[in-house]
């Protein structure tokens, strides 16, 4: 019989606290406890599991196979390095680092204790995430020319250390992280040639609360990425302040709304018949290209369904810590986005697009 991986967890925080509630009964894996700088953090630590005086002593604990890093990302670099020198593989929280040189430090110690190391990417897993790469995958819309990811919210104040540059704050390292993830991942092999961005505070005094990326990628597919904190509007529908999608293909299109996302793919008869365009009368005027489709013009089918959620990260680790399978977050792929937001500030700075790859 396999044993159960023992996993413990340094921060008990809004993370330690996710954490722990996914991984109290967890198949494949025991979860042994938790160390945080400040101990009041430990006070509501579940009956049973151990609560360490020091991170020291968390590293130093045999029953611990795997220490998950769940502190504030400027600790990141330093509690990698401390548990690859204990000898303990690692799960760092993203973003995996707050430089590249950080990084490199990161890995020369995983590297030199040869330990496993991989990053806490479970929004690969989102479902509306998961509908757009089936959409794409699946080529049902022809050639896709543009890919455009956002995401909305109206409470643009970050908040505890997301406000400070030097904590690694703002929301680039917050979602951005993630967002960029997953459009690097969405399209394997493909080269990121090129990128734009817009990045604003526009509401908080240090750090980033807005943006835009614009990504060329050489399979012909333009992303764009928008986040918006404070985004506002009363005239939306229920799903604003959440997902969005849309896909844009020569055979059609798809839209994709909400975390738990509704959309459809949508096609036009007037396409799929070579019918020429037709006189529209708007408030601006007539025109033949856009206005209301006339009745019928709009056909829309489902989209593909997916069944995943953020547990499937864990039970890939599972398996891939057992040798099974690969870990599907793999550290080339996270100093890849790394570098990426590395190219967006330096866009943002310079008004500049920035040659990638
Ligand atoms: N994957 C995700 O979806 C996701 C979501 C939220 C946060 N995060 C990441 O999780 C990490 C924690 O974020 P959070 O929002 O939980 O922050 P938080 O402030 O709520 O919790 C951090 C905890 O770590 C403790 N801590 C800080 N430095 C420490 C150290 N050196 N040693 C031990 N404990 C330490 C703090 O006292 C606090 O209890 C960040 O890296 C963040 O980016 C990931």
């Amino acid at each position: 019989m396999k044993k159960d991986i023992g996993i413990a967890i340094v921060g008990h925080g809004f993370m330690g606290h996710e954490h722990e509630k996914m991984l109290l009964d967890f198949p494949g894996i025991k979860l042994i406890g938790f160390s945080d700088i400040d101990p009041k953090q430990l006070e509501d630590v579940t009956e049973g599991l151990k609560r360490y005086a020091s991170n020291e002593e968390l590293m130093a604990d045999p029953e611990v196979d795997v220490v998950l890093i769940a502190a504030n990302n400027k600790f990141h670099k330093d509690l990698v390095i401390q548990a690859a020198n204990a000898k303990k593989d690692i799960i760092c929280e993203k973003p995996i680092a707050m430089s590249l040189e950080e990084l490199d430090e990161m890995e020369a110690a995983v590297k030199a204790n040869g330990v496993k190391f991989t990053i806490h990417h479970q929004r690969r897993f989102d479902p509306d995430f998961r509908t757009a790469k089936a959409v794409y995958d699946s080529g049902t819309l022809g050639d896709i020319y543009c890919v455009k990811s956002m995401l909305y919210g109206f409470n643009g104040n970050m908040h505890d250390w997301h406000v400070f540059i030097s904590e690694g704050g703002g929301m680039l390292y917050d979602w951005g992280v993630h967002l960029l993830d997953q459009l690097c991942w969405m399209f394997p092999g493909a080269k990121l040639t090129s990128v734009f961005a817009d990045i604003r505070n526009v509401i908080n005094k240090e750090v980033d609360d807005y943006f835009q990326i614009m990504m060329r990628f050489d399979n012909g597919v333009t992303a764009t990425l928008e986040l918006g904190t404070y985004f506002l509007t009363d005239k939306m529908h229920d799903k604003w302040f959440e997902r969005h999608w849309f896909i844009g293909g020569n055979q059609g299109s798809a839209y994709i709304d909400g975390f738990g996302p509704e959309g459809k793919i949508v096609r036009t008869d007037g396409l799929l018949k070579n019918v020429g365009g037709q006189r529209t009368m708007t408030a601006a005027g007539p025109t033949r290209s856009f206005g209301p489709p006339p009745e019928g013009k709009i056909l829309t089918e489902d989209l593909p369904e997916v069944n995943t959620n953020h547990r499937n990260y864990f039970e890939n680790y599972v398996k891939a810590w057992h040798g099974e399978e690969e870990f599907l977050v793999k550290i080339p792929e996270t100093r890849r986005v790394l570098r990426l937001m590395d190219a967006v500030r330096e866009s943002g700075r310079t008004g500049k697009s920035i040659d990638f790859e």
